[in-house]
This record gives C-alpha cells, sequence and structure tokens, in this order.
C-alpha cells in the first residue's frame, strides 16, 4: 500500500527530470561526427586543425556567427569536398547540439560541468 502511495509522486519527478534534458543527444552527435565529419574537421574538444582550411569544431563553436540556425542551414548542403552524407534531421540536429556544447565554458556530452570559483 505504502509502495503505490509513493509510485506517483516519484513518477512525476522522474517525468520533470525527463522534460530537462537537452533537446540534442550529445553523445550521439558526437558519433555522428567521428564517423562523419572527423576525417577532416578536428572534432574534440580543443583538438588541433587536422588540415590546411578546415576549421575545428571547438573553433565553429566559438565563433558566435555559428548559431543552431546557421549551422543547420549549412548542413543542408554538402561542403568542402565533404561527401553528401545526407544525415538524418536527428543526427544533423545532435551533432550540431554537440559542435556547440564545444564552446568555451559549456559541459561536453561526458565532462563534468566546469567549477566556478
Ligand atoms: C571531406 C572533408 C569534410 C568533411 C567530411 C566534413 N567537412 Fe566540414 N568543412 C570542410 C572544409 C574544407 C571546410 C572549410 C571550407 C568550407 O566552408 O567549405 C569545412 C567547413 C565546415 C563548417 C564551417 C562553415 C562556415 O562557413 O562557417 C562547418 C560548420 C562544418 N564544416 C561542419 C561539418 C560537419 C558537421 C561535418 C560532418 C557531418 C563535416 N563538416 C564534414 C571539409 C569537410
Amino acid at each position: 500500500m505504502r509502495r503505490a502511495a509513493l509510485a506517483g509522486p516519484l513518477l512525476a519527478v522522474a517525468g520533470l527530470a525527463q522534460a530537462a534534458d537537452p533537446p540534442a543527444d550529445l553523445e550521439n552527435g558526437r558519433a555522428v561526427a567521428r564517423t562523419w565529419c572527423a576525417q577532416c574537421h578536428a572534432v574534440e574538444r580543443g583538438e588541433s586543425q587536422r588540415a590546411d582550411g578546415v576549421p575545428t569544431f571547438t573553433g565553429l563553436a566559438n565563433d558566435p556567427r555559428n548559431t543552431s540556425d546557421r549551422l543547420r542551414a549549412f548542413l543542408t548542403q554538402p561542403h568542402g569536398r565533404m561527401p553528401d552524407l545526407s544525415l538524418s534531421r536527428q543526427n544533423r540536429d545532435d551533432v550540431i547540439g554537440y559542435l556547440l556544447s564545444l564552446r568555451d565554458g559549456r559541459a561536453g556530452p561526458t565532462e563534468p560541468k566546469p567549477r566556478r570559483p
């Protein structure tokens, strides 16, 4: 009896926690980046540039022009010598979410939130 009474409130709390999740799946975004972008781009935080003229994801993330809307528009077209990836909408949004998570001061998918002094 006690248990049944507890289940309702607990489920409500679990629901709230889920609603607070970021819209993009950062782990999937990172996997997409490793599979589809890493042959040209440095996709990990702080990784140094792989090839001349190919921006790093950290650099792109820190360019204030790169809003998710701009990146989404950019990624609907192939670029550079990038093969036509035809990313699914979900994968595209996740890779954008991952890229933007590399912006300085933001916590990445596996890193703990930076501590404020
Ligand atoms: C075959 C190589 C190649 C692959 C694969 C590739 N890129 Fe690029 N990317 C480039 C080059 C070269 C540039 C710089 C020149 C340009 O913008 O066309 C670039 C530029 C960019 C830019 C900057 C656009 C701007 O003008 O601000 C973004 C964002 C980007 N790439 C995202 C991605 C993502 C996300 C993926 C994986 C889904 C990816 N790229 C895969 C070669 C590649």
